[in-house]
């Protein structure tokens, strides 16, 4: 039985690249890659090294704008808007969660988290503090990232990826620098959480383990996006 990947919704997909072309000096590293996540569906993206993943992503998250191509949050074209405006559209469409977390070291963790709220102009203060709770650092909102482990860093950005609520969050192999129990940890909160709230979850990662947890899997190969679903793990039989 194949699984059923869509949410049945009329509203437009959290995200989608149309034919999305990109690449430095002469090597292009993006041919037309298209793609969409629907509102609370979770898409893994697999691809060898150098393949162009976080390139896309980047893209995706409107941290870089393509060469060619458009990209789309909940229905907004948003490749061809200005880095300002770009940015007050992110807050609440998209968040972002890498593989280094990327915390400002000089705020506390509480503050952290509510970094994309505030762009918003949205405090954020109690939806913040329900996020460290919900990852399970309710008591660390005051302490300086510096004293916290990879798997704790790594669970502060990803309550500060959902702070704002967005359609979706891009998460660029956020368990690749844990070990496996924190991992796993990391992983299920991710998509617990976005599971909870709609949102979707575009993930990159190496690790087949984490791949599985998604509804559908692609994989990037020579510039180009593909479905392999048969590698989800319900073999055709
Ligand atoms: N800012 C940049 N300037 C020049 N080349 C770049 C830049 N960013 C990426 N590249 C090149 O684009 C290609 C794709 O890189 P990218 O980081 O997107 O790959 P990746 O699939 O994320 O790899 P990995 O799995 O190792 O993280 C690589 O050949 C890389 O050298
Ligand atoms: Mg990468």
């Amino acid at each position: 039985m194949p699984r059923v990947t869509r949410v049945p919704s009329a509203l437009p997909p959290a995200l989608e690249a149309r034919e999305v072309r990109h690449g430095f000096g002469n090597q292009t590293v993006l041919h037309g890659v298209s793609l969409a996540v629907q509102p609370g569906e979770v898409v893994a993206v697999s691809g060898p090294s150098g393949s162009g993943k976080s390139t896309l992503l980047h893209l995706l998250g409107g941290l870089d704008t393509p060469q060619g191509g458009e990209v789309w949050w909940a229905g907004e074209r948003v490749d061809t808007l200005n880095t300002q405006a770009r940015a007050r559209r992110r807050a609440g469409r998209v968040g972002l969660v890498f593989q280094h977390h990327y915390l400002l070291e000089d705020l506390s963790v509480l503050d952290n988290v509510r970094v994309p709220a505030l762009l918003s102009g949205d405090g954020g203060e109690e939806r913040a503090r329900g996020l460290l709770e919900r990852v399970g650092l309710a008591d660390r909102g005051r302490d300086l990232p510096g004293v916290l482990s990879g798997g704790e860093r790594q669970r502060v950005a990803l309550a500060r990826a959902l702070v704002t609520r967005p359609a979706v969050v891009l998460a660029d192999e956020p368990t690749g620098s844990l070990d496996r129990a924190n991992a796993d940890r990391v992983a299920e909160l991710l998509l617990g959480l976005a599971r909870e709230e709609g949102s979707g979850v575009l993930l990159v990662t190496h690790d087949e383990r984490q791949a599985g947890r998604a509804d559908r899997a692609l994989h990037l190969l020579d510039g180009r996006i593909g479905e392999e679903q048969e590698e989800l793990g319900h073999p055709a039989s």
